[in-house]
């Protein structure tokens, strides 16, 4: 698609989808012809192409609700802030290694990839990491029914209900800490939401809600998917293995090219709110428009021998995190928690071999890429 069809109308779906770099970039980069906000697609009823808790969140907003909103949690997500997180994510990493210690084989995903992101990410908001069970129910559900596909309708009633019952169990969940908080606050960032003000105004229970679950599901489902498609890289370039055991200075290298190799979100979605040209094409006000991160990080354009894992890759400029005022709020903490992830399995794992019969499932989502389970020995 990149070479014949870099800007591509579907009309079965009625969107658009773009795929170089240069063109993702721009989607990315030009919210003011690219918005976040929903609104642009002039729809009778929202309820079926976007979560509702997504509606109050940061994602869905454009500036200047977006810098206010943002601004209220940028500060603990900054890399220095993250950086003081170190030494309890290299405790949860050695505890959760230490419980499959002495096994033949362990699962990636639901031993160590799924855990050590969602615990990081339960203790900084503040609710119990005990619940990571439900927390998981919550993002596999709102992953198979299609989180992040925003603005495509959904008609099949029972993956409606399926969303709707997830959400009522978050909104309870969450109005329970939320009033623990209010009586006695904590140091967590919930009890931070709580004081939170805009223009001299405290957070809607709706705006609390919308912040408390974007961060519990965006701060683990995308890093679990990192640490997982960071095995599948090693199981697929098995040299990078022993490149990074005898440089392990190459790790911070190592993860920046997981993410352009197999980025965890594959594609984002924006509305135009003006007729718009990009890549030769004219796109009219109002469309929905498919920005593929997955295919501009293997734009040859931008990275030669784009096909090819390449460990000492650099510059590396991909778009794993996406780019312009949306950037992900939580790369300094994913960052870390995959450099920290492999420091350890590096030293704890002598060997990461996947099982020679193992056939990867990949997870059912056109946005998140990674795979179901992952046995190793
Ligand atoms: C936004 C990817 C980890 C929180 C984004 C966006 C991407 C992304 C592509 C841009 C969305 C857009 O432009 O519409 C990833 C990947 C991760 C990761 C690949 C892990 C490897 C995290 C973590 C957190 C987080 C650990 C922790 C809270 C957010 C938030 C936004 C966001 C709140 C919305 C920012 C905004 O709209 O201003 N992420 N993310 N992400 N991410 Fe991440």
């Amino acid at each position: 698609m990149r070479e014949h069809a870099p800007v591509h109308y579907n009309s079965e779906e009625d969107y658009w989808e773009v795929f170089r770099f240069e063109d993702v970039n721009k989607v990315l980069s030009d919210h003011k012809n690219f918005s976040s906000d929903l609104k642009y697609l002039n729809l009778p009823n929202e309820d079926n192409v976007i979560l509702p808790f997504f509606k109050q969140s940061l994602i869905q907003m454009d500036p200047p609700q977006h810098k206010t909103f943002r601004n209220l949690v940028n500060q603990p997500f900054w890399p220095k802030s993250v950086a003081e997180l170190t030494p309890r994510i290299q405790k949860i990493t050695y505890e959760l290694l230490n419980g499959v210690a002495g096994k033949e084989q362990m699962d990636v995903i639901d031993d160590f990839a799924y855990p050590l992101p969602v615990t990081v990410i339960a203790e900084l908001l503040g609710v119990p990491h005990e619940d990571r069970d439900l927390f998981k129910h919550w993002a596999d559900v709102q992953v198979a029914t299609g989180v992040g596909v925003i603005g495509q309708r959904i008609d099949d009633p029972e993956t409606l209900r399926a969303r709707q019952q997830v959400q009522d169990e978050m909104s309870r969940y969450f109005k329970t800490i939320l009033e623990a908080r209010r009586k006695e606050p904590q140091s967590d960032l919930i009890t931070h939401l709580l004081a939170s003000e805009i223009q001299g105004e405290r957070l809607s229970e709706e705006q609390l809600l919308g912040f408390c679950s974007l961060l519990l599901i965006a701060g683990h489902i995308t890093t679990t998917n990192l640490i997982a498609n960071a095995f599948l890289c090693l199981a697929e370039y098995p040299e990078a293995l022993t490149s990074l055991r005898n440089r392990p200075e190459l790790i911070p290298s190592f993860v920046e090219e997981v993410l352009r190799y197999r980025s965890p979100v594959q594609r984002i979605t924006r509305f135009t709110a003006t007729d718009t040209k990009i890549g030769g094409q004219t796109i009219r006000a109002g469309q929905r428009v498919l920005a593929w991160i997955g295919s501009a990080n293997r734009d040859e354009l931008n990275f030669p021998n784009a096909n090819q894992f390449d460990l000492e890759r650099n510059p590396n400029p991909h778009l794993a995190f996406g780019h312009g005022i949306h950037i992900c709020l939580g790369a300094p903490l994913a960052r870390l928690e995959g450099k920290v992830a492999f420091d350890v399995l590096l030293q704890r794992l002598s060997d990461m071999n996947c099982l020679d019969d193992t056939v990867f499932e990949p997870i059912e989502s056109s946005v998140i890429y990674g795979v179901k389970q992952l046995p190793i020995r």
